[in-house]
């Protein structure tokens, strides 16, 4: 069978080996239980410097090594250990595109019964290339999911965790088959908490507003790097507080944010407008800044972006 991913190379059991050949044992404790923990980071080829850019490779590293202790996972790889397998994923790949980096912290041990205490946790990692997830041109056609986002004390969202996935994907599936692009879920008090895969801003009065890190959301990292250039480049007002159901559909400007969905523009939730349906202002200039900046042609945040080649 030919390979779905040529050229693309995997690190697992401390080697380097083709995507195709970095298998697990179908007894592994995260494949049974969920008990993994992910990032996704991209890379942005840079044509004039003919280089791919890592974008905010620390931060990633930084959020899956924190998060590990609430599995109570420990692994001998250190953080610049990690962020160099990264790196020299996409350099033996040699891929000079769009890349997206997956690496997973995974409880790997052939074990019966659900427990974070005394499983051995193991890395693995593997790069593909990747476009765009979602559109990021014409608007997004979203859906209040009927499902509920997960809670803080269930599974936690802080965590990119493989097991809270299930939870994304119902929503997205439902989303998708009734229609629409993408889903937004609300928290058990009916509050909104976020997309399935990505952080939301909605923009009123020319201000930006964001669910906060309290509210059953993936603390993204896109979402700090939106709140950051709207701030220090715009000078706009950010606030991180609640959102009610109908804000949504009152917006002036809504959109998502993340690694995958970029800045992403909402055109309509539940059917309703946003704004005149038409990318918003806030929305589109945020977006063309985020495009340069990941793209290192920024020079105030050239170091958000770490050159492979
Ligand atoms: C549930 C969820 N929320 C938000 C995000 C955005 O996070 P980041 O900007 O760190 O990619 C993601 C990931 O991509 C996600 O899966």
């Amino acid at each position: 069978m030919a390979a779905m991913h040529p050229g693309a190379i995997a690190y697992i059991n401390g080697q380097y080996v083709p995507v195709e050949e970095a298998k697990i044992s179908i007894m592994t404790h995260a494949f049974n239980y969920g008990t993994g923990l992910f990032e996704g980071i991209r890379g942005y080829y840079n044509a004039e410097e003919d280089n791919v850019l890592i974008f905010r490779l620390p931060e990633h590293v930084e959020r899956l090594t924190r998060n590990a202790k609430v599995l109570c996972m420990d692994i001998p790889e250190d953080s610049a250990a990690i962020e160099e397998i990264c790196v020299q994923l996409v350099r033996r790949s040699g891929f000079k595109e769009g890349v997206y980096i997956r690496p997973i912290l995974y409880k790997s041990q052939e074990s019966l019964g659900p427990t974070v205490l005394g499983i051995d946790s193991s890395l693995c990692c593997y790069v593909i290339k990747l476009g765009d997830y979602c559109d990021t041109e014409s608007g997004l056609d979203v859906a209040v999911s009927s499902w509920r986002r997960l809670s803080d004390n269930a599974i936690p969202t802080r965590l990119k965790s493989t097991g809270s996935y299930i939870n994304s994907s119902l929503a997205a599936s439902e989303a998708k088959s009734a229609g629409f692009h993408e889903a937004i879920f609300l928290r058990e008090d009916g509050s909104v908490a976020e997309g399935s895969a990505m952080n939301l801003f909605v923009v009123q009065d020319g201000k930006l507003i964001t669910t906060p890190v309290n509210a059953d959301i993936l603390v993204g990292i896109t979402r700090n790097t939106v709140m950051q250039l709207a701030r220090e480049v715009f000078g706009l007002e950010v606030v991180e507080r609640s959102i009610a159901r109908t804000e949504l559909y009152t917006s002036d400007e809504l959109f998502f944010c993340g690694t995958g969905a970029q800045v992403a523009p909402v055109r309509s939730v539940d059917r309703r407008l946003i704004g005149n349906g038409q990318t918003g202002e806030i929305t589109k200039k945020l977006q063309d800044l985020y495009f340069e900046v990941v793209q290192g042609k920024v020079p105030e945040y050239r170091h958000w972006c770490r050159p492979v080649y």
